[in-house]
């Protein structure tokens, strides 16, 4: 759905993490080494907020091949691709997420994800 955002918008973001940077002195990537993408995730949602605070929008892709991204935009072979973001001004505004204003999902229970 969002993959027109590919062609039409008009800044796309590409946010990789080095997975074992010498900054931050290995702290908790020693025990969850996932922890450096879930860095990456938290900027993504802050960029996020702040993008439609601003009315902007912000697709996020991942229906793509991340090697080929890598290959595209010429970055090291260690790094590893988070998100792929296409940003701009949205035709429409909603509420409702798309995928549930287009039937293909519907929304749960807070009681069936939270314990
Ligand atoms: C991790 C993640 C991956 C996503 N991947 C895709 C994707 O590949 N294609 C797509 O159409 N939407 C994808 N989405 C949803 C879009 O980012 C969408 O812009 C977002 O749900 C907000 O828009 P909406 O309010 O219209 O749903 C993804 C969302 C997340 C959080």
């Amino acid at each position: 759905m969002k993959l027109a955002g590919l062609e039409r918008a008009p800044c796309h973001v590409a946010v990789f993490v080095e997975p074992d940077p010498d900054q931050g002195h290995g702290l908790g990537r020693r025990t969850m080494p996932e922890a450096v993408a879930y860095s990456a995730v938290i900027a993504v949602h802050t960029l996020w907020l702040a993008a439609r605070a601003q009315g902007v929008g912000l697709g996020w892709v991942s229906i793509l091949d991340p090697s080929h991204i890598r290959t595209i935009l010429d970055v090291p072979e260690t790094w590893h691709l988070v998100a792929y973001l296409c940003v701009g001004y949205p035709e429409i505004e909603a509420i409702a997420p798309e995928l549930e204003r287009e039937g293909w999902e519907k929304r749960r229970s807070i009681n069936i994800v939270v314990r």
